[in-house]
C-alpha cells in the first residue's frame, strides 16, 4: 500500500459479531467471512451491523461467491455490480474492511 494512503490506515483487531467501530463509512469490505460460515441467523445478524455502519450511498462489498441472507431490504444491489450493496438513507464517512480489521481513518472521497 502507498504511504499516501497508508498513513490514513488503523489496523485492529474485530469481531464482526460485535458492534462495529463507530462511524458512517464509505466502504465495508467482507469476504469470506460473515457470507460464508456463518449460520444464517448470524449472517443476518452481521449483516445488520454492517448496513448500519454505512453512511450514505456507502457501499458494501462482498466475495464473488457470495450472497447475503435473506430476507435483505438494505443495503440494496447496486446496479450493474455484481456483490456489491449500497445504503441509501445515512450519514457519510470512511472505509471499514472486516475478517481483516481494517480501517481508513478519514474520508475516502
Ligand atoms: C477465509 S479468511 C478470509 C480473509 C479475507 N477476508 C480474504 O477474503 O482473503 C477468514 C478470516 O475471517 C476471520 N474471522 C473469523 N471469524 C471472525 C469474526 N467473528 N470476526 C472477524 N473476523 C473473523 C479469520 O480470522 C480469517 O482471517
Amino acid at each position: 500500500m502507498p504511504p499516501e494512503l497508508r498513513r490514513h490506515v488503523t489496523v485492529r483487531r474485530h469481531d464482526l459479531r460485535a458492534d462495529p467501530p463507530t462511524g458512517a463509512f464509505d466502504l465495508v469490505l467482507s469476504r469470506n467471512v460473515a457470507f460464508t460460515y456463518f449460520a444464517p441467523e448470524s449472517q443476518l445478524a452481521v449483516l445488520a451491523k454492517l448496513t448500519g455502519a454505512l453512511g450514505r450511498g456507502g457501499a458494501l462489498v462482498i466475495g464473488a461467491h457470495e450472497r447475503l441472507p435473506e430476507p435483505a431490504p438494505e443495503p440494496e444491489p447496486w446496479p450493474g455490480v455484481r456483490g456489491v450493496f449500497r445504503r441509501v438513507d445515512n450519514g457519510a464517512g470512511q472505509g471499514y474492511a472486516c475478517g481483516d480489521s481494517m480501517r481508513l481513518e478519514g474520508s475516502m472521497r
